[in-house]
């Protein structure tokens, strides 16, 4: 997969123009008054990363088990990213194979059932990158199945998230045309579900800048954060070119970021009394465990503390919090997200 990278990490390099003391104490204020933005509770989240987006990548088929791990470990919240495009038709309208519609039904049940509340998305969707005006229907016809599927679900507990990251042609000039008709399908049949969603290019930091919600007081704001790629994402082969591996985190301009692009929630806090989350944040499994616990949680701490919520990438596969090989959850991430170490 090609995960453009450069254009998140653009959102790194912004970074790199770092503000004088004054700035930092003009921000420290406006922080505080960002505290009244309404949010969604997702509290600690965890993303079910490579399993229904990927049919079960690595072989391990996600099951209520994992739940009942994840809910025991304190998270409140998951993100079952899933793939629909695949197990659907691509022509109108665009059904969904009902085998696949009672997996994903039964892992949402199982989330639901086990205290979490559950972000569903649509996570792989290349067509509609490539050209979303001629997805959008499409789109709208999957999003107007799922919906009605899970229509008596409780609107407090289960969120709709419309698309994962927009890019290439997927630009915010076309966003509401995209947006419009997956909002009606889904609004059709579920009037005050949460329902999600995040700009682009690839949802970072920056785009919070440009990211404008319909008027719907049930839809709300989210965005991953990656930054810096060339730490979270050394080795990783699905980003061209590659980053070298060996790079640690903490650096002074590593530092900055975390002082710059916080205040850039509270701008959008601010602009339009929402409060988004993140709703990716990870770094490579590649990069030995005690250099990922400091950088999720420099993250953590910098982002809780203006209001945004985190949810990390992820539980298994690409950068896994939990370790099937050895049956535990890897040491320091979960203190360093502030929940308790699993023993
Ligand atoms: C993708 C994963 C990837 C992760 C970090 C996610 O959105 O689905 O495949 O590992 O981002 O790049």
């Amino acid at each position: 997969m090609s995960k453009a990278n450069l254009l998140r990490m653009a959102g790194a390099l912004a970074l790199l123009a770092a503000l004088p003391q004054a700035a930092q104490a003009a921000t420290a204020q406006k922080t505080t008054s960002s505290a009244s933005a309404a949010s969604l509770p997702i509290g600690h989240c965890i993303n079910m990363g490579g399993m229904l987006d990927s049919d079960d990548w690595g072989g391990k088929k996600l099951d209520a088990g994992d739940f009942v791990r994840i809910r025991a470990a304190g998270f409140d919240t998951v993100r079952l990213t899933t793939n629909w495009v695949n197990h659907a038709s691509d022509t109108a309208p665009y059904t969904i194979d009902p085998a696949w519609m009672a997996r994903v039904t039964d892992m949402v049940d199982a989330a639901l059932a086990n205290n979490l509340n559950v972000v569903l998305n649509s996570h792989y969707f290349p067509a509609l990158d490539a050209d979303p005006l001629g997805n959008a229907p499409r789109l709208a016809g999957l999003w107007k199945q799922i919906a009605a599927n899970f229509a008596n679900r409780p609107n407090s507990r289960l969120y709709f998230e419309l698309f994962n990251e927009p890019h290439d042609a997927f630009t915010p000039a076309v966003q509401a045309q995209v947006v419009g008709p997956a909002l009606a399908a889904v609004r059709a049949t579920n009037p005050k579900r949460p329902v999600i969603v995040s700009g682009g290019p690839w949802a970072n930091v920056d785009t919070l800048a440009t990211l404008n919600l319909p008027n719907d007081p049930n839809v709300w704001p989210t965005f991953h954060y990656y930054d810096p790629m060339d730490f979270t994402h050394q080795g990783a082969d699905w980003v061209s070119p590659a980053f070298p591996l060996g790079r640690t985190y903490g650096t002074y301009w590593d530092q900055q970021a975390l002082i710059n692009d916080p205040p850039k929630v509270t701008a959008f806090a601010k602009r339009t009394g929402k409060m988004p989350f993140i709703g990716e944040n990870g770094a490579y499994d590649v990069i030995p465990d005690p250099q990922r616990a400091e950088y999720h949680k420099a993250v953590y701490q910098a982002f809780t503390k203006v209001g945004a919520k985190v949810c990390v990438w992820a539980y298994s596969n690409t950068f896994p919090f939990w370790d099937y090989d050895t049956g535990k959850w890897h040491p320091g991430l979960l203190s360093a997200i502030g929940l308790k170490e699993q023993p």
